[in-house]
């Protein structure tokens, strides 16, 4: 086992880096002032990611009768939290877009799964009024990215994972405990710690599946409650789609009133599905 862990932890080096360009742009829009202009300028040097964004901006907000052509056009329309949402969407919609055979997930699933939990969280910024969400929101979008790197490296030993939690009822979670010495979201926050994120993201992608250390923050509470949410409507469960319960105390960690959460829940619901669909036609 601890050899399969050392594998796991030294491969991790071989994942391209985060691109700079959301970093950069990131920065930019730590002031509420900033100049689109020079905010386009720095993610326009990456054409994936520009071409990704267009795309998520025209599948979320627009539809396909008012078609959103440039960066200066989408950034004029949006508000900065949008902004910043898209952007990281837009970039991790590179590793996400990976075949995911151990987990049953296809990669369209996979990244559905995250776009659905990235809404949820956006939904739940909005309503909390979180002026500068972008924490919440990389750690909503990157939460599962653990999966993808064991996948990639431990392909076989999936098959043995996959084998505990048929064979004896375990979670997903404990089958990977058991056979790869880890999990997926410990694997996931060494990721982004390494790719030199904030502790804040790092952590609430530790914690969204241990409920003692999610709702150590808000940052964390929120990332694990718009993944619960997401799971419970059945999006990219995959062969860890096992029992999700929504801890008692979390909205109140988080600042949520109980009966705010079914107006959450069904807005979401909503949101996501327009943009799945628009998603599709395109
Ligand atoms: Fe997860
Ligand atoms: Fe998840």
């Amino acid at each position: 086992m601890v050899k399969v862990l050392d594998y796991i932890f030294e491969e991790l080096n071989s994942v391209p880096n985060f691109p700079e360009t959301a970093f950069r742009a990131l920065r930019l829009l730590e002031n509420e002032n900033v100049n689109f202009q020079d905010l386009a300028k720095v993610i326009r040097y990456d054409a994936t990611i520009t071409a990704n964004f267009l795309k998520l901006v025209n599948s979320a907000y627009f539809g396909l009768r008012r078609k959103v052509e440039s960066l200066p056009q989408a950034f004029a329309l949006l508000g900065l939290n949008q902004i910043r949402f898209f952007l990281i969407a837009a970039c991790a919609g590179q590793y996400l877009n990976k075949p995911l055979s151990g987990y049953n997930l296809s990669p369209y699933e996979v990244w559905l799964h995250s776009l659905g939990c990235g809404v949820f969280a956006e939904l739940l910024c909005e309503r909390l009024k979180i002026p500068q969400a972008d924490h919440i929101f990389t750690a909503a979008l990157l939460h599962d990215i653990g999966k993808i790197v064991l996948d990639m490296f431990v392909g076989g030993e999936l098959e043995v994972i996959k084998e505990l939690v048929r064979e004896e009822k375990l979670s997903f979670m404990e089958a990977e405990i058991m056979v790869l010495g880890t999990d997926h979201a410990v694997v996931g926050a060494e990721l982004l710690r390494r790719w030199g994120f904030p502790q804040e993201i790092i952590f609430a992608v530790r914690a969204h599946h241990d409920e003692d250390l999610m709702l150590q923050g808000r940052t964390s509470a929120t990332v694990a409650l718009a993944n619960i949410l997401v799971n419970l409507l059945g999006v990219g469960m995959g062969a860890d789609g096992l029992s999700y319960r929504v801890p008692p105390s979390i909205l109140k960690v988080i600042g949520l009133q109980d009966r705010e959460l079914f107006d959450v829940i069904t807005e979401g619901f909503a949101r996501f599905q327009n943009l799945k669909q628009n998603l599709l036609k395109q």
